[in-house]
């Protein structure tokens, strides 16, 4: 016999499996209004923000199981699978925050600001769960059902978050979004081996440097405008794409060198697990390090924030006026404006979150006015 929770989780998870009959809608509407909210918990940030071996002897890397959710985030997946999250995927915002920290040294603001992307964009608010990576049964619809009548979708959801002119997953029109594409790995090894630097240690041409990464998304750039005919690269996107490449350079490398080796990336990439002798950047990188390095990456081939038109040109946008245009692109025109129709714990999580994604921007919070269920 199952018991209502289980089954509520069942039908849940029915939106993947589709093979559990569910009552119609009432025994959901029960679970939800019974279903208590969880206060979003502040991370714990630690003292100790200085360069450090990672992973420690209690995070051993364990592959992912059939149940576990792992996505487009090379980053988190690698957290994962050392425990530094919990393996299963199902993440809480403050858990999000305390290991990028402890594992990359991520700085508080740019980690909060990202988790709390995720968990409004693509996970469950008022229970302070989000999936690194697809649906989840063990994460139910928003109370209202006010995203839609199914579970949060996760990361791996293409739009809000995950996005067009990925580094090793392909654009969601034309490919895999959210596995790793060894097709674009080797046109990054490609540029690598043509722009990188020499090691005595791994090699010629084996150290990832600007150079690679500035051709190489130059190259995705011209290829990606050409093949996916819906290719959207509005102002959020593009400063998360460009962010991301900045993220391979600040955080993958070595923080002994500063140095990024080719072996070192494949294991980020490839297998989602830390290099062997792998030690965390010597300082955290906030929004103006990552900043910093997105704007050199993308300045050797100037491009604008634009989508393709239906006749295949790439129009760019005009940027609108507001505190800033990432900002309001990514967390104003891309969250469900019925976030703000909540009450209560629910809407003190919201806009707690809310609060999170404004802060690295110096914006006021500006309420979302985006579409629900996408
Ligand atoms: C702080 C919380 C984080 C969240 C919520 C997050 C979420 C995501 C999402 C949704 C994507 C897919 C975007 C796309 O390409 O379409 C992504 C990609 C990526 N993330 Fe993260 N991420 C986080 C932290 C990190 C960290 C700490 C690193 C590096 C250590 C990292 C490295 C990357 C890279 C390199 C990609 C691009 C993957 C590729 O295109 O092949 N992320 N992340």
């Amino acid at each position: 016999m199952l018991s209502l929770l289980q089954t509520v989780l069942l039908c849940a998870g029915s939106l993947i499996s589709r093979s559990v009959v569910c009552p119609a809608g009432s025994l959901m509407g029960t679970y939800l209004a019974e279903q208590p909210g969880v206060p979003i918990s502040i991370p714990v940030t630690s003292n100790c923000t200085g360069i450090k071996k990672i992973p420690d002897d209690d995070h051993p890397f364990i592959a992912p199981g059939p149940d576990d959710q792992r996505g487009p985030c090379p980053g988190l997946n690698t957290l994962a699978n050392h425990g530094y999250l919990p393996r299963n995927g199902i993440v809480t915002f403050a858990q999000i925050v305390e290991a990028v920290g402890e594992g990359f040294n991520m700085e508080y603001d740019l980690a909060a600001a990202l988790a709390a992307f995720a968990m409004l964009g693509r996970g469950n608010a008022y229970l302070d769960l989000v999936s690194i990576g697809g649906e989840s049964p063990l994460i139910p619809p928003l109370p209202g059902f006010i995203d839609g009548h199914h579970a949060p979708y996760g990361i791996s959801k293409h739009g809000r978050f995950e996005g067009d002119m990925s580094i090793t997953r392909q654009d969601a029109a034309i490919g895999d979004n959210v596995n790793f594409q060894e097709d674009l790995y080797d046109e990054l090894l490609l540029y690598t081996g043509k722009y990188g630097d020499d090691s005595p240690v791994t090699g010629n041409s084996s150290i990832v440097t600007l150079k690679v990464m500035q051709e190489f998304k130059y190259s995705r750039f011209l290829e990606d405008q050409v093949k996916n005919p819906v290719l959207e690269y509005h102002p959020g996107r593009f400063a998360t794409s460009y962010g991301e490449a900045a993220f391979v350079l600040e955080f993958f490398a070595n923080g002994t060198d500063g140095k990024l080796s080719v072996p070192a990336m494949g294991s980020f990439f490839r297998y989602q697990t830390f290099p062997q002798n792998f030690y965390r950047r010597p300082s955290p990188a906030d929004i103006g390090v990552i900043g910093w390095t997105s704007h050199r990456i993308m300045i050797a081939h100037p491009l604008r924030p634009g989508a393709n038109a239906p006749n295949g040109t790439y129009v760019p946008d005009i940027v609108p006026r507001s505190c800033d245009h990432v900002y309001y692109d990514l967390a104003v025109k891309n969250l469900p404006a019925t976030l703000m129709t909540t009450t209560g714990l629910f809407r003190k999580n919201i806009d707690f979150l809310l609060n999170k994604t404004a802060t690295p921007f110096d914006c006021p919070v500006i309420p979302p006015i985006g579409a629900p269920d996408i």
